[in-house]
């Protein structure tokens, strides 16, 4: 078994009949909606998903997984997801699969919410993995030119046609090469006043537990 089929089945033992629950996205998170739409169908587990792109929405359907609108729940119990990188003290990178906008709404409104991992995303500092920024396509190009200013080595993402990659909400992502990321608080605060930011993609302070798949088996850590 891979170490992210490992963490996903772990994870998918954290959810509780009746609850909501998050659905993360990317190929981590691919594996817990599989163990969760199995606990579905094999032990008649009761849950409603949540869903954070239409890639998981489009996932979760097939396997069974019955959805709501975030509109339309109370609140989300517990948001499993994946990560891009996760520092000694439990910060996190997200948004390389490009969903981190509809990522952080969820688990903004969730009472738990638990990364799942191979040990290859835990890292010291942050800032290695690029960090994605979600840009509204009107005056794009001068955000690009001020992250080029500062330094801060941005690349417009692509689609596998070479074409601008459009999120689910129609925006642009611009990814910064910043090779470390000495204060993300700091960083998280400046990127969250430019207009024309939609959503960047340090998650601070927000997860609860932290699932590492590892060849001696999946590490829970609280
Ligand atoms: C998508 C994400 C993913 O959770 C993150 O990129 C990790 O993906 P993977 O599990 O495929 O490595 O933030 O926007």
């Amino acid at each position: 078994m891979n170490l992210k089929e490992m963490v996903g089945n772990k994870a998918a033992e954290f959810v509780q009949d009746g609850t909501v629950v998050g659905l993360g996205t990317g190929s981590t998170a691919y594996y817990m909606i599989e163990a969760v739409g199995k606990r579905i169908n094999e032990e008649g587990l009761s849950i409603t998903g949540v869903t954070t792109s239409n890639r998981t929405a489009d996932h979760a359907k097939k396997v069974g997984i019955p959805l709501k609108n975030i509109n339309d729940v109370e609140k989300i119990d517990i948001t499993i997801d994946g990560a891009d990188e996760i520092s000694d003290d439990y910060q996190g990178t997200k948004g390389g699969g490009g969903a981190h906008l509809f990522e952080k709404m969820v688990a903004t409104h969730s009472d738990e919410v638990i990364w799942i991992v191979d040990d290859s995303k835990l890292v010291h500092k942050l800032g290695a993995f690029p960090l994605p920024i979600e840009v509204v396509t009107f005056g794009c190009q001068q955000v690009f030119r001020l992250f080029e200013e500062k330094n801060m080595k941005p690349s417009f993402r692509k689609d596998d046609k070479g074409d601008m990659y459009l999120t689910d909400s129609g925006n642009y992502i611009i990814d910064l090469h910043l090779e470390e990321i000495n204060k993300p608080h700091e960083l998280a605060t400046w990127l969250n006043a430019l207009t024309g930011v939609v959503e960047h993609g340090l998650f601070l302070d927000c997860v609860t537990k932290v699932i590492v798949g590892t060849e001696a088996g999946p590490e829970v850590k609280n």
